[in-house]
């Protein structure tokens, strides 16, 4: 099956957001608005444990949420205290985000194109690196991604474990836990892992990273 262009991808997904209610909009198309609730709350749990159980509205953690869609994790974590930057590429996605308020503030900016004032505490990327179809994009935005990592912060970034590439469908590529951890050591982050979701029969997880350098 041909992948689909970056100007196909972004229509897709600004459309998507269009169409599709609060949580199936970036969550899972197969699940019906419960079980996304509960896919979204997993989650959610696994990133408190990579990201800290710290609350504290005087001390906040700054948090990029890259590729946030819709912006329900950037909410959550925002009502945990922390300071949360979310950016997409979708325009109608944002506009619903920020209608929701909450406290994070949201940009419209492609995962490599984005340029922050501040390196971040954290940043995660959920569900969203394995929809940049083109392998250069895709290593253009995680690059930059690894880049706003302060030193001793981490980077969360959502993909499978396997040894290998594949594509699903047109829209997308899994990549092979090799290709994170070369090119990230490359920017000087290390490995600390990876979690599954463990939810349902989903293949996909966590990998977690360090900036240590
Ligand atoms: C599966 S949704 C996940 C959204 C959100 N993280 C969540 O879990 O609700 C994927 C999101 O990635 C965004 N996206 C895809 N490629 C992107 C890119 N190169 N730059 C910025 N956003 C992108 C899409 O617009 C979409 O909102």
């Amino acid at each position: 099956m041909t992948l689909l262009t970056h100007a196909e991808a972004s229509a897709y997904w600004n459309e998507r957001h269009q169409r599709e209610s609060d949580l199936r909009s970036g969550g899972h198309m197969a699940f019906d608005e419960a079980t996304n609730h509960m896919f979204y709350m997993r989650r959610l749990a696994l990133l408190m444990d990579l990201v800290g159980l710290q609350s504290s509205p005087v001390a906040p953690l700054y948090l990029l949420d890259a590729g946030c869609g819709k912006g329900w994790f950037s909410r959550e974590l925002a009502r945990f205290g922390h300071q949360v930057d979310g950016i997409d590429g979708s325009e109608a996605a944002l506009e619903h985000g920020r209608s929701l308020g909450g406290g994070p503030r949201y940009h419209q900016s492609t995962l490599s194109g984005w340029r922050s004032p501040w390196l971040y505490d954290a940043v995660l990327s959920i569900d969203v690196v394995f929809h940049i179809l083109d392998h250069a994009e895709w290593e253009r935005s995680v690059r930059n991604l690894a880049s706003l990592v302060r030193l001793g912060g981490r980077l969360v970034i959502s993909d499978w474990n396997l040894d290998e590439d594949r594509a699903f469908g047109n829209y997308q590529m899994l990549r092979s836990r090799k290709r994170y951890l070369t090119l990230l050591a490359e920017c000087g982050l290390r490995h600390d892992g990876w979690r599954s979701y463990e939810f349902r029969r989903s293949i996909n997880g966590f990998h977690a990273f360090t900036r240590t350098g």
